[in-house]
């Protein structure tokens, strides 16, 4: 490790965003402390979310893209709250920030950690570990459509909500979750779509898949249905290893992962722009958790894990691992926030983390 300080713009904007972001933080300062000085962070601090839009109709400052293409990386909490709708908060804030860095590949590791408890039986006498890919920058989620276009009026409203799917869009994560197979122990891809249903979009999804695969002879395949995959994930998931899927079907598969390896508060992600020409992202998988927000009960793991994946993305993995070692300490020894069955507070589970670093 060379004597590096990266550049980070937090937003962690809203609800328990606020709070895991505070421990992610806190955490890294923490394991920057113990480098010796080999590498450190040097934050800025955005106050973008809810709050910033009722003061000032933005969720984000006008030049805000140009102010955060000069970080090294995004780090960031969670967008929404009860007081905005939240298709405004949410195309605000994070897919703008996605959209506009072309962060097309979403990373989100299902991973099973000590001492919590899963609702699979099979987690306790099972190897499970897998990694949802979400295509990230089309899809269902491009944004196309509109409402009321046949102008019929109240009562008679009209609304359309087009899926996008390019040929390049489907290759380049194709090829992504093919390149990460082949980092895994278990080289394999299985690719998720409701092809048999929506003849467009997603039967090129399936030639561009097996086209793809051809490329790849060394790594196993397997297409299936995403109401299939739901299943196969409860009942199947050893047989898992990278799952590659659109941007809903894979947002709505990522949190059934998260909620089988305890809760949707472990789960991590990064949103990356694999060509570094933008600063790519990394936010823990869930939201705002207005249900919790403010009163110390959010797990932070999911945070923390996700600032593993951007030390990974800087090319630290060994400092990842650290962190890594340090979660599963933590969980192994009971420290468990409400969300898995313990009774720590989020500060508890950080200073747990934070001691299990040094020790
Ligand atoms: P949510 O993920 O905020 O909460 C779902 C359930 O998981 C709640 O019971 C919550 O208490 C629990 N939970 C979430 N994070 C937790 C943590 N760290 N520790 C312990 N428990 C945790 O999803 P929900 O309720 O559907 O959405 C709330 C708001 O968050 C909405 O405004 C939504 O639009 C927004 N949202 C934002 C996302 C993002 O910024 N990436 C992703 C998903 C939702
Ligand atoms: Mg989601």
């Amino acid at each position: 490790t060379d004597n590096r300080t990266f550049r980070i713009a937090a937003i962690p904007a809203d609800g328990v965003g606020r709070e895991v972001v505070a421990a992610g933080r806190a955490v890294l300062d923490a394991l920057a402390a113990d480098s010796g000085g080999a590498f450190g962070f040097d934050w800025q601090e955005f106050p973008w979310g809810c709050d910033y839009y009722q003061r000032t109709g933005r969720m984000i400052d006008e030049d805000g893209l140009v102010q955060l293409k000069e970080f090294d990386a995004i780090y960031f909490g969670a967008v929404g709250w009860p007081t905005v709708p939240d298709h405004i908060s949410l195309w605000g804030l994070r897919l703008k920030i996605c959209q506009s860095f072309d962060q097309w590949a979403n990373v989100r590791p299902v991973h099973f950690l000590p001492g919590i408890t899963s609702p699979l039986r099979k987690a306790d006498t099972t190897e499970l570990d897998w990694v949802v890919v979400r295509e990230n920058s089309e899809g269902e989620y491009a944004g196309l459509g509109g409402r009321n276009l046949a102008g019929r009026g109240r009562g008679g409203e009209v609304a359309i909500q087009s899926a996008l799917f390019t040929e390049v869009g489907c290759e380049r994560i194709m090829r992504f979750a093919f390149d990460l197979a082949r980092t895994r122990s278990r080289r394999k891809v299985s690719s998720v779509t409701k092809s048999n249903a929506q003849q467009y979009g997603m039967v090129l999804w399936d030639d561009v898949f097996h086209r793809v695969a051809d490329d790849y002879p060394d790594v196993e395949t397997e297409s299936v249905l995403v109401d299939a995959m739901s299943a196969k994930f409860v009942l199947h998931p050893e047989d898992l290893s990278v799952v590659v899927a659109s941007n809903l079907n894979a947002d709505i598969l990522s949190d059934l992962g998260s909620a089988l390896a305890g809760s949707l508060g472990l789960a991590a992600s990064a949103n990356l722009n694999p060509e570094r020409r933008f600063p790519s992202m990394f936010e823990p998988v869930h939201g705002s958790a207005p249900d919790i927000a403010g009163q110390g009960l959010a797990n932070p793991i999911g945070a923390v894990g996700s600032a593993a994946l951007m030390l990974e993305h800087f090319g630290l993995p060994e400092q990842a691992a650290r962190l890594y070692k340090a979660i599963e300490k933590t969980t192994g020894a009971g420290i468990l926030t409400r969300d898995v069955g313990g009774t720590a507070s989020t500060d508890n589970v950080t200073k747990a983390l934070i001691d299990a670093l040094a020790g």
